[in-house]
């Protein structure tokens, strides 16, 4: 089944500019770990931030599980289109532990769902024993995978990762992605990650595409 289906996407930051995304078109089925590579400028970043909702294309359909997320008359609003995302900088809330960062998505889930649900995550990311840790208590290592835990948890129809290896150093990076590769994978999530380092998607993706100025080449 496809999670993401996008078709012929345009997408300008201003009318009078040239498109930073053209007719551009991409699925992503249930369980891939798809890797965008491109160089700076390419567009990568507000690809994501096109799929999540944070920008409105100026033509194309994107598709998320089967549902048209924009168009002329429709538009899904970010919180409605159960995408997730993890940031560059993971985005830990710093005045919460590890426990209450991961529960953060849960509000509508009964006290004792979310507490099985943030065991079940720190089980995923082997983190048992960390829940009452505070980020500044964790490595960089560690701070990435309670920031997919934190993503995860609300059972997102996709994770979007935006360089979700940038502040670790080269031997961190080295293991986080293949420890990254395979939590999402021991989930069954769907995962389109950005990255301009090919080593990257060759270590985590099962597939990637390359953005380049301004068409898309799959590769
Ligand atoms: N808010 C904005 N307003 C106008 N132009 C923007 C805006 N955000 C990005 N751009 C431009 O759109 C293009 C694509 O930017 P984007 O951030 O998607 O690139 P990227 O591939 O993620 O680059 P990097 O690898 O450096 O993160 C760039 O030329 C950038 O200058
Ligand atoms: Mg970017």
């Amino acid at each position: 089944m496809s999670i993401v289906e996008i078709e012929q996407l345009t997408f300008s930051y201003a009318r009078a500019m040239k498109p930073v995304i053209q007719e551009l078109s991409l699925v992503v089925e249930q369980g891939e770990i798809v890797g965008i590579v491109g160089s700076s400028g390419n567009g990568k970043s507000t690809l994501l931030r096109l799929i999540a909702g944070l920008e409105a294309p100026d033509s194309g359909v994107i598709r998320i599980n089967g549902v048209q997320v924009n168009g002329a008359h429709t538009f899904v609003q970010p919180e409605h289109r159960g995408v997730g995302m993890v940031s560059q900088d993971y985005a830990l809330f710093p005045h919460m532990n590890v426990r209450s960062n991961i529960a953060f998505g849960l509000h509508k889930q009964s006290r004792k769902e979310r507490a099985q649900r943030v065991a079940e995550l720190l089980e995923l990311i082997r983190m048992e024993g960390f829940e009452d840790r505070y980020p500044h208590e964790l490595s960089g290592g560690q701070q990435q995978r309670v920031a997919l835990a934190r993503t995860m948890a609300p059972r997102p129809n996709v994770v979007l990762m935006d360089e979700p290896f940038s502040s670790l150093d080269a031997e961190l990076k080295h293991s986080i992605r293949r420890e990254l590769r395979d939590i999402v994978k021991a989930a069954q999530m769907t995962c389109l990650f950005v990255t301009h380092d090919q080593a990257d998607v060759e270590a985590m993706s099962d597939r990637y595409i390359r953005l380049c100025k301004p068409q898309l080449v799959t590769l």
